[in-house]
C-alpha cells in the first residue's frame, strides 16, 4: 500500500498530487513541483502558511486532475512530526472526498536540511496511520481508507531507501493493533478473549505464544493478579510472547497492564472517571503490538512479551479493601484502594518475568495512574528508572517518534508512604501527593537488580478527539517508540 513512485509529471495521468510548501523557501528539487509552487503562491489567498490549503484542478500542461498545496509554515520549525500531521491531514483529505489513492511530492533532504530517512519516514508515518478507520461497531462504513499511498521521490531516494515501505507499513500495522484493542469495549475483550486475540495475531506473526489460565495461575501463585480477578466473572489469564533472534547478546523484556476494564472495584470509581476505563489495558496493547511487529522486523536482540490480563469489578467474591494478599514473589501486600490495581498485577508480571525469563532489561508500560496524567497532561508519557541509561535511550525514542516522555523521579524517602502496619507493603500511599511517583516505588521493589523502567502511559493511550494521525480512541502510543527502541538499544 506504500510505495515510492515517479511518474512523469508533463505526462502521466495522475488523479491526486499532494504538494507540501513551506511559506519562506522552496523545498523541493524536482522542477516541475518548485514550477507547481510557485504558481500557486502567486495567488493572494495561499502563501505555504500552516493551515494555508489550495486546490489545483486539470493544472495546465500536465495530466494531473487534481493538485492540492498544503502549506507547512516556516522553513526552521520544519521538524519531523510537522510532516506526519502534513501526511496525516492529507490522506484524511483524500479520504472525505472519496479518493481511492494519494501521490505525496517529498521534499528535498538538501533544501530541508534534514535527513532524508526521517523525511520518508516521518511522511510514511503520517500517512499510513492516518489512512487508519475505526469503524468495526458501525453498520453503515461511511467512508474507506486510500489504497494506494506513493512517496514522489527521485530513482535514486527510491533506491536507497527501498526497505522503509515495508519497515514503515509493519510498524503502523502493530499501531493500528493496539489501536483497535484500545478502542475495543471491554465487553469484546474480556481477559480470555483479548488473550486469544493478541495470540492470533502473534502466532501470525511468527512469534512463540503461551497462555496461562486461572488454573496454572493458582498453581504458579499469581496472587497479587488473581486478588485484582477475583471480583470479576471474566477470568484472567497471563501471555507470554516470545521473539528470539538467532545470536542474540540481548534480552528485552516488555510487560504492558492489561486491565480489560477498570472499574475500581470494591472502591468504585465514580462514573465520570469510570467512562473511559476500557482503555485500561494499552499498556498490554502497546507490548503485544510491538513484539508482534518484532516478528516481522527481526532486530538482532531476544523479546519477551509478558501481558497480565484481568478485568477489575466489584462483586461478591471481590478483593476488600483491608485484605492482605501474597504476591508471586512472596511480599504480603495490604490492599489499600481496590482501585490501585494495575501495580498488583505488574508486581506478580515483573516477578515472573524475572524469576523465569531473566532478561537484562525489563520496561513496562501501564496506564497507571490518574496522577501522571495531572502532572505531564494528556500527551506525554511519564518515565522513571533508576537506570540513567535506559531513561535516556527510551526518551531518545521518545523524541524521535514524537511518543513523548518525560523523566519522573524515584526518591528513596517516599518509600515509607507505602508501608503497612500488618503486611510487607501497601498498594496505597499514606499520601494523597505524588501519586505516580509512589505507584512507581511500589512496582521498583519487586525490580531487584533488573536493568528497570516503568513508562505511565495513563494520559496519551487515548484521545478523545484524536489528531491530525489519530482518530478519537486509542492512539497506539508506546508501539513506534518500542519499535524504536528494539533496534537502538
Ligand atoms: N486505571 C487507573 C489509572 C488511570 C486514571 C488511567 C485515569 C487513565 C486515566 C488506575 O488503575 C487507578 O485507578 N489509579 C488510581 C490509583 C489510586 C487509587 C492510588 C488513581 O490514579 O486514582
Ligand atoms: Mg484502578
Ligand atoms: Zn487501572
Amino acid at each position: 500500500m506504500l510505495r515510492f513512485k515517479r511518474p512523469d509529471l508533463k505526462k502521466e495521468k495522475i488523479a491526486t498530487l499532494v504538494i507540501p510548501v513551506c511559506e519562506d523557501e522552496d523545498i523541493h528539487a524536482h522542477r516541475s513541483i518548485s514550477a507547481f509552487v510557485k504558481k500557486a503562491k502567486e495567488l493572494e489567498e495561499f502563501s505555504g502558511k500552516k493551515e494555508d490549503e489550495l486546490l489545483f484542478y486539470d493544472f495546465p500542461g500536465t495530466n494531473i486532475r487534481r493538485i492540492i498545496f498544503m502549506g507547512l509554515g516556516k522553513k526552521e520549525k520544519l521538524e519531523p512530526e510537522v510532516l506526519r500531521v502534513f501526511a496525516g491531514k492529507a490522506v484524511k483529505y483524500c479520504i472525505k472526498k472519496k479518493l481511492p489513492d494519494i501521490l505525496i511530492a517529498a521534499p528535498s533532504e538538501t533544501k530541508c536540511g534534514t535527513d532524508m530517512r526521517d523525511i520518508l519516514e516521518s511522511l510514511m508515518e503520517g500517512a499510513c496511520l492516518g489512512n487508519h478507520i475505526y469503524d468495526a461497531y458501525k453498520k453503515e462504513k461511511k467512508h474507506s481508507p486510500l489504497k494506494e499511498i506513493s512517496l514522489f521521490v527521485n530513482a535514486q531516494t527510491a533506491g536507497k531507501y527501498k526497505d522503509l515501505p515495508s519497515r514503515t507499513e509493519i510498524i503502523c500495522a502493530g499501531t493500528v493493533l493496539a489501536r483497535e484493542w484500545v478502542s475495543m469495549p471491554a465487553n469484546d475483550k474480556i481477559p480470555e478473549k483479548f488473550a486469544d486475540s493478541i495470540a492470533q495475531q502473534a502466532e501470525k506473526a511468527g512469534l512463540s505464544v503461551r497462555i496461562l489460565n486461572e488454573k496454572e495461575l493458582e498453581k504458579q501463585h499469581f496472587g497479587a493478579l488473581l486478588a485484582v480477578a477475583r471480583g470479576s466473572n471474566a477470568a484472567p489469564r497471563f501471555l507470554i510472547l516470545r521473539y528470539r533472534a538467532e545470536g542474540a547478546e540481548k534480552h528485552l523484556a516488555l510487560v504492558g497492564k492489561g486491565v480489560t476494564f477498570d472499574s475500581g472495584g470494591l472502591n468504585l470509581k465514580i462514573s465520570g472517571s469510570m467512562s473511559g476505563m476500557k482503555t485500561d489495558m494499552a499498556g498490554a496493547a502497546a507490548v503485544a503490538g510491538a513484539v508482534i511487529a518484532a516478528g516481522k522486523l527481526k532486530p538482532s536482540l531476544n523479546i519477551t512479551g509478558l501481558i497480565p490480563l484481568v478485568e477489575n469489578m466489584p462483586s461478591g467474591t471481590a478483593t476488600r479493601p483491608g485484605d492482605v494478599i501474597r504476591s508471586y514473589d512472596g511480599k504480603t501486600v495490604e490492599i489499600g484502594n481496590t482501585d490501585a490495581e494495575g501495580r498488583l498485577i505488574l508486581i506478580d508480571a515483573i516477578a515472573y518475568a524475572i524469576r523465569n525469563e531473566k532478561p537484562d532489561m525489563l520496561i513496562d508500560l501501564a496506564t497507571l495512574t490518574g496522577a501522571c496524567v495531572v502532572a505531564l497532561g494528556d500527551k506525554i508519557a511519564g518515565v522513571f528508572s533508576p537506570d540513567a541509561q535506559l531513561s535516556e535511550a527510551i526518551i531518545a525514542s521518545g523524541r524521535k517518534t514524537h511518543e513523548r516522555c518525560w523523566p519522573m523521579p524515584l526518591p528513596d524517602d517516599y518509600k515509607e508512604l507505602l508501608k503497612s502496619d500488618i503486611a510487607d507493603t501497601s498498594n496505597m500511599s499514606s499520601s494523597k501527593w505524588g501519586g505516580a511517583i509512589t505507584a512507581a516505588l511500589f512496582l521498583s521493589s519487586f525490580v531487584k537488580d533488573t536493568r528497570w523502567a516503568h513508562i505511565d502511559i495513563a494520559g496519551p493511550a487515548s484521545s478523545e478527539k484524536g489528531n491530525a494521525y489519530c482518530g478519537p480512541g486509542g492512539s497506539g502510543f508506546g508501539v513506534r517508540l518500542l519499535c524504536h527502541l528494539m533496534e537502538n538499544i
